[in-house]
């Protein structure tokens, strides 16, 4: 890089830029000017790829300033601010600045605002559970970006007209089931003033939801087909004669169903199902999912952590028998006993599974760690709890399995549920809990399932743990925003093995976050 130059128009970017700054704090405006100066000597220094650079800029200037500056890098030198209108693929690069800005200095909120502070995923820094402007970008870029969204069971939409509602992201969506058969989803909003279209968890009309605040309607694929009044009355008021009713709605998401599972996109681009899972994990899904399901019961789990948290509690294979005293105890699942987990090749997606081995019984290697996970001398009162049937014919006892990023299908012995990660904030989320079992299950096997779904949910034997060791990361890291985790166990790559004594799905996680964040 020989030089960098402001555009003509920077100068009132920059101006307008440390105005609102200076609105938000005094003295902070000045700060932004300086930080800025600063950061353009530093810029002299750095080679002229466009894409290094707009990470650099980013390290440099945006930690402190969640909006950024649009730039143009030239082969010599670089233009700041101002219209830098299509430039040459590489050659632009924009910092927490929406492209569409065009060049103005605008709140970037669907932009990530902080760089990765070291080229590996075995380090994670803490500021990605903290950071507002970070969870914002998460929205739209994961969430809202070409991922699929676990949002319903196909049994909970059966017949035309039944609905639920639920959410992607933060964004709450209705699913029903239309009269063609198919299953829609779009955005639980009012095209009119934006309130919820159903308020109901579940329900059923017959061919429109009427939306309660001034009465609009909308048909099962969420096009807006009512307006109260819009003639007015009388003759006088209503809407313009040129309102089109085609032309307001809510978004609407692409749907895709797998094994009684539904998903929703709102991205044009995000590829089938199968191919998005991949073939392993496919058959995982598979393998649980295999038959028509039946809700046994479902429910709500508030948890105090930013939403990632959660899910690599759930990727995370190691803490299973460390932090879950009752499955050590037990012998549900121990790390001495066969198992492994498989990682999607893109990282996203994972399946942990342990095997029950009877060598397994008379080890000493939890003893001899001295881990107070296991606990001799305590008993079940009763031991029908742990009464479990091979029902996949495999040996498996227990395989927790994600698809990114906001489902978890767990089978631990014959207990079955899905899970899915609803985002509220930066440092809070829920869990939706839906317990399944199988239309065909015999009083039995239901009972079974009932009984063993003790060991899960907000006050599970097992599961209890989990609703809290999020919390004490949120809470242990307060303060460490600039700080890095450590996620070495089994090294720094992603590749399945099995064993479970490795980290290697939730590297997997952040290598597909990265990617979908582009850091
Ligand atoms: S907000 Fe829905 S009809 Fe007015
Ligand atoms: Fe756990």
């Amino acid at each position: 890089m020989k030089s960098v130059e402001f555009h003509p128009d920077a100068q009132d970017e920059l101006i307008s830029a440390a105005q609102f700054y200076e609105k938000q704090t005094d003295g902070l405006g000045l700060d932004f000017i300086q930080t800025v100066q600063r950061t353009y000597e530093r810029l002299l220094r750095f080679p002229d790829s466009g894409r290094l650079f707009g990470r650099q800029l980013r390290r440099l200037l945006i930690p402190k300033f969640p909006y950024g500056l649009l730039y143009r890098v030239e082969p010599e030198r670089i233009y700041i601010g101002g219209d830098a209108p299509s430039p040459p693929p590489g050659l632009l690069a924009v910092t927490g600045l929406s492209k569409a800005a065009h060049g103005r200095i605008l709140p970037a909120m669907g932009e990530p605002t902080r760089a990765w502070p070291a080229d590996t995923l075995a380090r994670v820094p803490f500021w990605v559970y903290q950071d507002e402007a970070n969870y914002r970008a998460e929205l739209r870029r994961i969430f809202e970006g070409p991922t699929w969204s676990f949002v319903c069971l196909e049994s909970d939409v059966a017949k035309p007209g039944e609905f639920r509602t639920t959410f992607v992201g933060e964004m709450p969506v209705i699913v029903v089931r239309g009269q063609d058969g198919g299953v829609h989803a779009f955005e639980n909003r009012c095209a009119h003033r934006g309130a919820l279209i159903a308020l109901d968890d579940a329900g059923s009309v017959k061919n429109a939801f009427q939306c309660v605040y001034h009465a609009w309607s909308y048909d099962l694929r969420g096009n807006l087909i009512g307006i109260a009044f819009e003639k007015g009355s009388n003759g006088r008021g209503g809407m313009p004669a040129d309102f089109c009713k085609a032309d307001h709605g809510p978004r609407k998401l692409r749907t895709t169903t797998l094994c009684g599972l539904v998903f929703a996109t709102l991205a044009p681009e995000t590829p089938p199902i199968e191919e998005y899972l991949g073939a392993e994990i496919l058959g995982r899904v598979r393998r649980v999912m295999g038959k028509p399901v039946q809700v046994l019961g479902r429910f709500t789990q508030g948890l105090p952590n930013n939403w990632k948290l959660y899910f690599e509690n759930v990727k995370d294979t190691y803490h299973a028998s460390l932090l879950h005293a009752f499955f050590g105890t037990f012998r549900i699942t121990r790390l001495t006993q066969g198992g492994g987990v498989l990682v999607s090749p893109d990282g996203a997606h994972h399946a942990s599974y342990t095997i029950g081995v009877p060598e397994d019984a008379k080890s000493a290697a939890y003893r001899e760690q001295g881990i107070r996970s296991e606990l001799d001398g305590f008993r079940l009162a009763d031991p029908r709890l742990l009464d479990s049937v091979d029902e996949f014919n495999d040996r498996i006892q227990l395989q927790i399995l994600t698809v990114f990023p906001n489902l978890v299908i767990q089978q631990v012995q014959n207990s079955l549920a899905v899970r899915q990660i609803v985002p509220t904030g930066v440092a809070a989320m829920e869990l939706h809990w839906t317990y399944i079992g199988f239309a065909d299950d015999d009083a039995e096997m239901r009972q079974r399932r009932l009984r063993q779904a003790n060991l899960v949910g907000p006050a599970g034997y097992v599961s209890m743990e989990d609703g809290c060791v999020g919390g004490f990361v949120q809470r242990g890291a307060a303060a460490a925003g600039d700080e890095v985790s450590v996620v070495n166990m089994g090294g720094e790559g992603t590749e399945s093995i099995d064993t479970r004594a490795t980290e290697a799905s939730v590297r997997g996680f952040w290598k597909a976050y990265r990617r979908h964040m582009g850091y």
